[in-house]
């Protein structure tokens, strides 16, 4: 009744960001993000006769009822009662814009699964980690990964992720700026129901996601990075310009997130291939060819207000690991 996996961050290349179903955390486009080495999750998880209510130990943060709700999905599927001890911690910052929520919630679903004495196919483990953070599902994959919409309303069975394209077939390489490593204030639950709510961009921002998707598609099946890094600039800036829309508008910036953007396109305009994106904090993920990784941290570490940068090549499938 004892499990442990490790799970990798994400960062969306083309953009989730709204939902169609709440109860179910239907997305309301699919998306697609590339899975990170060098960030992860490791979540230990045992299912305990002894125990009257889950015990939830989240090390670098997290919200433990979120895991107890997330675990009473695990039991009905399992047809147990068992409460559960979960420990679980990140080797980064929680609730800073940096996906914590995905791979926190893959691993869950993974250990979880195993401990509960339940085997769903890949799929729907995916549509399983769904349910805990819609960005949970792609963490699942290493490599490229597509999260799809699906169509099924009624049970979200097809709404999870498939593999794109394994990391050692395209070895690039995400430096992530750290701006602020404090928890931020619009959590993404909350801040896509506002902007679902209330932005007048919103019906534009999902009836242009499959367009994205289809080209994002094309571009890594040829191993286009140009072609991949200008779509992921514009997914990530029709995000945020459907957040500011909001009423009140989501502002997740600082002055050095956009200090950095310029940066990046400095760095191109002087020949290096690197391409950002931002998600719902002041951090900014550069994407760019591995060989280019070392060169690109050290330029990012210099901006006055960026406290620190990580390096990391494209990470492999969520798995289990040692309890
Ligand atoms: C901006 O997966 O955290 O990072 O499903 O409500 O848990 P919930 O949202 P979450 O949202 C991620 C939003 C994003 C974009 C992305 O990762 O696609």
């Amino acid at each position: 009744m004892q499990a442990a996996a490790r799970a990798h961050a994400n960062i969306a290349l083309i953009k989730y960001w709204g939902k169609r179903d709440s109860a179910l955390n239907l997305p309301a486009t699919g998306s697609i993000s590339v899975t990170l080495d060098a960030l992860h999750s490791e979540t230990r998880v045992c299912f305990d006769p002894g125990l009257a209510t889950d015990q939830v130990a989240l090390e670098s943060g997290g919200d433990p009822d979120r895991v107890s709700t997330f675990l009473d999905r695990v039991r009905a599927l399992a047809g147990i009662d068992t409460r559960a001890d979960v420990r679980s911690r990140n080797n980064f910052p929680t609730g800073a814009g940096l996906a914590s929520s995905a791979s926190g919630f893959a691993a869950l679903a993974l250990a979880a699964c195993r401990a509960a004495g339940i085997d769903p196919s890949p799929a729907e483990l995916s549509a399983l980690a769904r349910q805990g953070s819609g960005s949970a599902a792609r963490s699942l994959y290493g490599g490229f990964v597509e999260m799809q919409r699906g169509r099924d309303d009624r049970t979200g069975a097809d709404a999870h992720a498939v593999p794109l394209l394994a990391a050692p077939e395209w070895p690039l390489a995400v430096v992530v700026a750290i701006i602020d490593t404090g928890t931020k204030a619009i959590g993404s639950t909350e801040g896509m129901t506002r902007t679902a709510a209330s932005s007048p961009f919103f019906d534009a921002w999902v009836s242009g996601a499959e367009a994205d998707l289809t080209a994002m598609r094309t571009a890594i099946e040829a191993r286009d990075f140009e072609r991949v890094g200008e779509l992921t600039e514009h997914s990530c800036l029709k995000m945020h310009a459907t957040m500011l829309g909001a009423r009140p508008g989501l502002i997740y910036w600082q002055p050095a997130t956009l200090a950095v953007w310029q940066t990046l396109a400095d760095l191109r305009a002087g020949g290096l291939a690197v391409y950002g994106t931002i998600d719902a904090g002041p951090q900014v993920k550069a994407l760019c060819h591995a060989g280019d990784g070392d060169d690109l941290a050290m330029a990012l570490s210099a901006i006055p207000g960026v406290r620190g940068v990580r390096i990391s090549g494209l990470g492999p499938d969520a798995h289990l690991i040692a309890d």
